[in-house]
């Protein structure tokens, strides 16, 4: 039985795992809260982090049916992500590893983010039984990378954003069309009934054969866009089509690299986790070309997409089951902790 806690952005999530099965993951989510300041404020996330933790962590157990003596390790993510938000969860859990005296799990926030793909049915249950050797796409507000999954608990990144995120694309120009924040599920809203093919948008490093991405000239293409055609702004038609165009761009990019990477590893499977796999157009175009290419494709189900607890328990009970060393109670966290190359 495993207690994972996670705490490193905006969301603070606790759950129970055990044998690979998710008895219980809290999710306590401060969209809301960061709304009217348009992006995630770090002093109040700390603040409602600490507010919630302990709730969140008891709400678990709770739901679990579980005490803390019958626990036999105590995870949670120490990077990377906000310094001050990671460590409420990190000090936490190391502080019951301590009582308890359990092994404590730094897991790195990205490491998780690679299997919560396996993580399906209800109740969730790892399917590990399944794994394939594949590429994955981390894509959220803050991260766009491309993993090679070689074996389990075995993967090096082929490349990453050198800009913005995709998610943080999806957001800012969605800001730009008057959008509430996030506004990324808002611009996917409006992209369903609008033509992708009404504007033509660039879709950055498209065809460079590397692993890299960048999308902040696209967000600026989409300024200048409406800096010269502000009127688009009053058509809702109008506004519809500009949706599914910027849509189309990033989804088009982060497929096209996605299935070519898997291609030329000769991997079987592709996966995708993170925010924005939450978006219908990339769930459905990455579904239809991985099924083109002839390979498996495991999108993370749209409750484990976002930030959760429950892949950091997954991950650290697969570390316990493969003897890999605890962590030291004194462990920093690492709010700039890359994954490795
Ligand atoms: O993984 P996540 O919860 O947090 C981190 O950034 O770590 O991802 C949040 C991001 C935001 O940028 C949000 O706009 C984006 O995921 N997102 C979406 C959709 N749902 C969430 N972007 C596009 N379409 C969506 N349906
Ligand atoms: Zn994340």
């Amino acid at each position: 039985m495993l207690l994972a806690l996670e705490s490193s952005c905006d969301e603070t999530s606790a759950s129970v795992v055990h044998e690979g099965r998710v008895l219980a993951n809290v999710v306590s989510s401060q969209i809301k809260l960061h709304a009217e300041y348009g992006g995630v404020v770090p002093e109040l996330a700390t603040r409602e982090h600490l507010r919630n933790l302990l709730p969140v962590t008891r709400a678990a157990l709770q739901a679990a049916n579980v005490l803390p003596p019958q626990l036999d390790a105590i995870a949670a993510t120490i990077g990377p992500g906000l310094p001050q938000a990671l460590m409420i969860g990190a000090r936490a859990a190391q502080a019951m590893a301590f009582a308890l005296r359990k092994p404590f799990f730094g897991i790195h926030h990205h490491e998780a983010h690679l299997y919560s793909p396996w993580i399906t049915g209800q109740p969730p249950v790892a399917d590990f039984a399944n794994f394939q050797p594949n590429v994955s796409l981390i894509v959220s507000g803050g991260h766009t990378m491309l993993v090679f999954v070689e074996s389990e608990l075995k993967h090096h990144v082929l490349g990453s954003t050198v800009d913005d995120a995709a998610g943080e694309c999806f957001d800012k120009t969605a800001k730009l069309m008057g959008l509430p924040y996030p506004g990324g599920p808002e611009l996917d809203a409006l992209a369903e009934q609008g033509d992708a093919s009404a504007f033509d948008f660039p879709r950055p490093m498209i065809r460079d054969l590397h692993d890299d991405f960048s999308f902040s000239g696209l967000k600026t293409s989409v300024r200048y866009f409406l800096r010269d055609q502000p009127f688009i702004l009053d058509d809702p038609d109008r506004v519809r089509d500009l949706c599914a165009s910027v849509r189309g761009s990033i989804v088009d990019v982060l497929v096209t690299k996605t299935v070519r990477a898997a291609k030329r590893l000769g991997v079987k499977c592709v996966t995708a986790s993170g925010g924005v796999t939450c978006n219908r157009g990339l769930r459905k175009q990455l579904t239809a070309a991985c099924a083109n290419a002839g390979l498996k494709l495991r999108l993370a189900e749209k409750s484990l997409c976002t930030d959760n607890a429950a892949m950091v328990g997954i991950l650290a009970e697969r570390k316990l089951l493969y003897g890999h060393p605890a962590t030291s109670l004194d462990e920093e966290v690492k709010p700039n902790w890359p994954l490795a190359r």
